[in-house]
């Protein structure tokens, strides 16, 4: 039986990404299945976290295609060569995006979403997935976010 995720009240951001993770290490360990997995990192990062939206992005097919994810109704098709999603695939790197408006070529899933960043997720030195998480305040995300969310991302490499 799945628990809540607990995170202290009034904890710092850092502090709240050291209470989260583990606890999706323990939901992930369990369960093999992938969708099952990455369905609950969404639900547990939007929710533990408050952020506006959090979701995956599949390599497949030429492009990014939408997978499981926690938040308003998104894109469901991305090129390779657009957006915030597309820059993170392209240079197989983190991409912290503090005002998205100013971002050229930034796809607006919601206009509500002001501050992005996207974090590529790696198979045999490809990128198979990316996790994109929005923010509806400018400036949301920083080191601290890139150093956990990698971390996230190194756990998911290990389910694949
Ligand atoms: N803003 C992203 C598109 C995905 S949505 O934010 C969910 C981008 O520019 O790639």
């Amino acid at each position: 039986m799945a628990e809540d995720i607990l995170i202290s009240k009034n904890a710092s951001k850092e502090e709240m990404y050291k209470e989260l993770l583990p606890q999706i290490a323990s939901l992930i360990e369990v369960e093999s299945d992938l969708v099952a997995n990455l369905a609950n990192i969404a639900a547990a990062l939007k929710y533990g976290m408050n952020f506006f939206w959090v979701g995956f992005y599949h390599a497949k097919e030429g492009e990014l295609v939408l997978g499981p994810f926690q938040g308003p109704v998104a894109c469901t098709r991305i090129p390779f060569s657009k957006g915030v999603c597309g820059a993170s695939y392209t240079q197989k790197n983190v991409v912290i995006v503090e005002d998205v408006d100013q971002f050229p070529g930034h796809i607006a899933c919601s206009s509500l979403s002001k501050s992005e960043i996207v974090v590529p997720i790696f198979a045999n030195g490809e990128v198979v997935m990316i996790l994109d998480v929005d923010s509806e305040e400018l400036a949301s995300f920083d080191e601290i976010d890139e150093r956990y969310l990698n971390e996230l991302a190194k756990m998911v490499e290990a389910k694949l």
